[in-house]
């Protein structure tokens, strides 16, 4: 059976539940959080070490501002509520992408961060301000900086993930079928899972079922 130390989840389709449920996309990322503390749960009872979890995307700026306020405001909420019980779990939160919030965020980013920052039992990647494309050019850039020499060993240096291990699973829930700009070079031999469901629907069962099917794949790495 294969080990799983890793899941990155795309969390699509909060905006589509808000509007079936006859209510704002708001209202769906609301419900789309409950499915956030439920997935740590269950990641934990996996024994799952990492779990990536995409919030916010570089190209998510483009949406309504009350709708980036509204989720900028929940993350808020969620790390002044929920952090000191993470760290009780001996849960390690740590930021990818370019925190360049509110002082306010970016003062409770970081404050989470170090508070725990020597937990052990599960690491969460929380994405925010993240693009995969950002990510590369700039390791790029500082490769030549640094005058290193260009291979993959080196790049891996300058990536936000220097320290996390490639995701053994991409799950990507709300029925599309893209990567949308994420973990573009981590994503190179993981297995994606494409599920139908919308992310405040998707469930502990569900998740169960991916790792179930994940851990008898024959995994390859390019080998017959
Ligand atoms: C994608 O669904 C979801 C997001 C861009 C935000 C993800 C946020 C959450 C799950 C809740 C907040 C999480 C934290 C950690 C505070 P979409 O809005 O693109 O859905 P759509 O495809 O139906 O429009």
């Amino acid at each position: 059976m294969n080990p799983l130390n890793h899941v990155a989840i795309i969390m699509d389709g909060n905006g589509r539940w808000g509007i079936k449920h006859k209510n704002s996309r708001n209202f769906g990322h609301r419900a789309g959080l409950k499915t956030v503390e439920k997935i740590i749960r269950a990641s934990i009872r996996n024994k799952i070490k990492f779990l990536t979890l995409y919030a916010f995307s570089t190209e998510n700026w483009k949406r309504p501002k009350k709708e980036v306020n509204y989720l900028f405001n929940l993350l808020e909420n969620f790390l002044i509520n929920k952090i000191d019980d993470l760290h009780k779990q001996n849960i390690k939160l740590k930021i990818i992408g370019v925190k360049n919030f509110s002082k306010k965020l970016n003062k409770l980013l970081n404050s989470s961060e170090k508070k725990t920052y020597k937990n052990k039992k599960l690491q969460i990647n929380l994405a925010l301000n993240y693009g995969s494309k950002f990510e590369l050019i700039n390791a790029f850039k500082n490769l030549l900086k640094n005058k290193k020499v260009i291979n993959e060993k080196n790049l891996r240096k300058y990536l936000q993930t220097k320290d996390i291990p490639d995701p053994d699973i991409l799950i990507r829930t709300g029925n599309t079928k893209r990567l949308s700009n994420f973990l573009l070079w981590q994503l190179a031999y993981s297995e994606i899972f494409f599920e139908k469901k919308l992310w405040p629907d998707f469930s502990e069962k569900d998740y169960n079922k991916i790792i179930k099917k994940y851990k008898l794949i024959k995994r390859n790495f390019g080998k017959v």
